[in-house]
């Protein structure tokens, strides 16, 4: 099936930025959350970045026009019922993704597709929770959503290979390169960055270079266009140490184990960008 129209649930940086691509790809979108002021902040977020590629000339205002036209909110999947692809950018955890997959697969067309943008739960246990779980799959976009280009097509124990396609074919049509990746921890990407940016803490720790040094050389050294150590202030030290005790449990290898370095900058409430300073300062 070819999409034409989503629904996504979520108002938050991702969503937002999962309904923006896809009305600049010239599909219509629909963007849920649970209360008015979050629909009003993500709708904010996106007129934002539209009307900033207007001011640069990357954009003309008749496309931004157009773009903002195809997109409707509400605050219920009824909102977008006939979608042919459902994406859920709720929270992640399990307690909130259930009912929202529930609902999808009772209000949505039997042949609609339906996916989770999450990072870290199992998509096929989560395929539990939608009535036709061939239909489900993951489609993992990355922050921020308009910028990245890739996507991680995510195949659950029981998704179908038309799941996939059809998935596959919605990114390149919102203009992403998808790769897909069999359901496991961390999926391809997650998987392999974090243990970097852990041994770059690591280095770290061991006095074996300044942070500065250690960026530079993964820049110059690995064409990196940022660093290990900058990339992980910019996703949250926090964020970066959940991620990777994720790892460490659920592949059940302690290779993962997040460095000390890492739990002690975030105990001390340096989280990274977000609190002005991690292993850079940014006051
Ligand atoms: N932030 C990232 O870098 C990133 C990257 C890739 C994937 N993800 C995944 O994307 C998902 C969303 O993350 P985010 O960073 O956009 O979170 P966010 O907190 O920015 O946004 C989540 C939004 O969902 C809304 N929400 C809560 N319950 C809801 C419900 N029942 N129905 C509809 N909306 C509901 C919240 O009000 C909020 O606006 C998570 O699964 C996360 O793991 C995040």
């Amino acid at each position: 099936m070819k999409v034409q129209s989503v629904l996504v649930a979520g108002a938050g940086q991702m969503g937002a930025g999962i309904v923006q691509v896809a009305a600049q790809a010239g599909l219509r979108a629909t963007m849920i959350d649970v209360a008015d002021e979050f629909i009003a902040k993500g709708m904010a977020g996106i007129e934002q970045r539209l009307g900033r590629a207007v001011d640069k000339g990357r954009l003309d205002a008749a496309e931004r026009d157009a773009t903002l036209a195809r997109i409707t909110t509400g605050l219920d999947v009824s909102a977008g019922a006939d979608a042919d692809l459902f994406i859920e950018a709720a929270p992640e955890t399990v307690d909130i993704k259930r009912p929202l997959l529930e609902r999808a697969a009772a209000v949505l067309r039997p042949d609609a597709l339906i996916a989770t943008n999450t990072s870290s739960l199992s998509v096929s246990m989560l395929a539990g929770f939608v009535a036709g779980p061939e239909r489900f799959c993951g489609i993992h976009f990355f922050n921020p959503v308009p910028a990245m280009a890739l996507v991680e097509v995510v195949r659950g124990a029981a998704t179908a290979e038309g799941t996939v396609a059809a998935a596959r074919e919605f990114c390149e049509t919102v203009g992403k390169t998808p790769i897909t990746v069999v359901d496991s921890p961390g999926f391809v990407v997650n998987r392999i960055l974090f243990p970097m940016i852990n041994e770059a803490a690591c280095a770290l720790a061991q006095g074996v270079a300044s942070a500065a040094d250690i960026d530079t050389g993964l820049k110059l050294g690995a064409n990196f266009p940022m660093g290990p150590l900058a990339l992980a202030d910019l996703v949250g030290l926090d964020t970066t140490k959940a991620i990777l005790e994720t790892l460490e449990r659920d592949l059940g290898d302690d290779r993962y184990r997040p460095c000390p370095l890492l739990g002690e900058l975030v105990a001390a409430g340096k989280l990274g960008r977000k609190s002005g300073a991690g292993f850079f300062d940014y006051r």
